[in-house]
Parts: C-alpha cells; structure tokens; sequence
C-alpha cells in the first residue's frame, strides 16, 4: 500500500494548526526546512515543527534541505521528527550522518536531487529506511516533475529488489492526480505532495482520491 506525505509548503502558513487536520488520514507530514544556501529558498526550521508537533498524530518526515545537516540532527530529532532526510549532495561524511540520525531514535533518509545519480548510496544502502528522490529540482513547491525521473524511480525499485533490502522509495515533487497511478506503478513507495493537496478546495477529498489511484 502507497503512503502518503502531504508537504506543508504549499499549505496557508497563517493557518497551519487548521490546514494540518485536513490531511490527519495521510501517514506523514512533510516538512521541507530550506535555508537559502543549499536551496534558494528559506522556509522554516525546528521552531515551527516543533509548535506543530502537538497538533497532529502523524508521522513527522523532516526534510533537510540544508548545508551541515549534521550540526542539526539532535535539533530536529528533539523537535518531534520520526523521519529525518538529510541530501547526499551536501554531506561529506554520510555514512556518520546516518548513523547520528539512528542514534537519535528517528529512521533515516537520504535524498538525491534529480542530477544526482543513484551510485552514491551505494554503500550506504543498507544502514537507510528511506530514500527521496526529488522529481523536481528542491526549493520551491509547485513545479513540474521532470520525466526522466521515471526511468531513475524504476532502476532504485530494481536495485533494492536485487539487494533484498527493506528500503522504501519516497518521490518529492510534481505529483498530482494526472500522474500518480502511473508513479505508483513504476514502483513509489511514499508519495510527498504538497500543491495538489493543500491548494484544492478540499484536500481531505484530494487525499483521498490520490490513494484510490495507487496501489
Ligand atoms: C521542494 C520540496 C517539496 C515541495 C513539493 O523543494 O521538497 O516537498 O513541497 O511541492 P509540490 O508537491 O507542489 O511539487
Ligand atoms: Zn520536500
């Protein structure tokens, strides 16, 4: 069964306490933390996670789009975050990371901008829970997925058949109704999705409607 992960970028950020109810039968609550280094855009960080914490059951899913997320893990381990995602691109030491994530109690993942190519996590791959492949390049919610990333999600399914390993395949990016049954085909695990849930009428309904379109 497909697992979801609405993003609260695209929700009403003068409202979140209320927008966060709509998608409580989701799995997680994607948190996108940007800090106008690694990506040009700045959105939040522990503080406001933290503050949510209380008001939803779901699972937080912390993604670090951020320059030495290892100065921050105990931060957002602390703050609530089940999940914590950090980028191959911007760690020199992932294997350590991986295991800070793990010693903090949370499960861990690392995610892979769409240039990057999936042989980084070659040895890593059996200390991670989950990986995130951005189908858009990370910074801003609302673009486009990018085709060619089909081809990537279906060679990671491959991979983690072959290596008999429980990892699951989390996309991030340009999901919308149009093309989730087909994502989901190609062998997604978690499906991230921020404006095509919170910038509907009714994103409960939206939800809904995505789950009934997976596997
Ligand atoms: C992009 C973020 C995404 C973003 C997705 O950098 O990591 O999580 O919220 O937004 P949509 O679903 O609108 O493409
Ligand atoms: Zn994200």
């Amino acid at each position: 069964m497909s697992l979801f992960s609405p993003s609260i970028l695209a929700a009403d950020f003068s409202n979140l306490r209320e927008e966060i109810k709509k998608v409580e039968k989701a799995d997680f609550l994607h948190l996108d933390v940007m800090d106008g280094r690694f990506v040009p855009n700045i959105s939040f960080g522990p503080g406001l996670i933290k503050a949510l914490r209380p008001y939803s059951s779901l699972k937080f899913d912390t993604h670090l789009m951020i320059v030495e997320p290892e100065k921050y893990i105990t931060t957002f381990a602390e703050v609530g975050s089940d999940l914590i995602t950090v980028h191959a691109e911007v760690v020199t030491h992932l294997d350590r990371v991986i295991s800070q994530i793990k010693d903090k109690g949370c499960k861990a993942g690392v995610a892979l901008n769409p240039s990057t190519p999936l042989n980084v996590l070659e040895y890593v791959l059996d200390k991670i829970d989950y990986i995130l492949l951005m189908t858009v390049n990370p910074g801003y919610g609302g673009q486009s997925f990018i085709p060619l990333m089909f081809q990537k999600i279906v060679k990671l399914k491959e991979l983690i058949q072959e290596s008999n390993l429980d990892i699951k395949i989390e996309i991030d990016g340009g999901v919308n109704l149009d093309n989730i049954n087909e994502l989901s085909n190609a062998g997604v695990d978690i499906f991230v999705a921020g404006s095509a849930i919170f910038k509907t009428d009714n994103p409960a309904d939206t939800l809904a409607k995505m789950r009934e379109k997976t596997k």
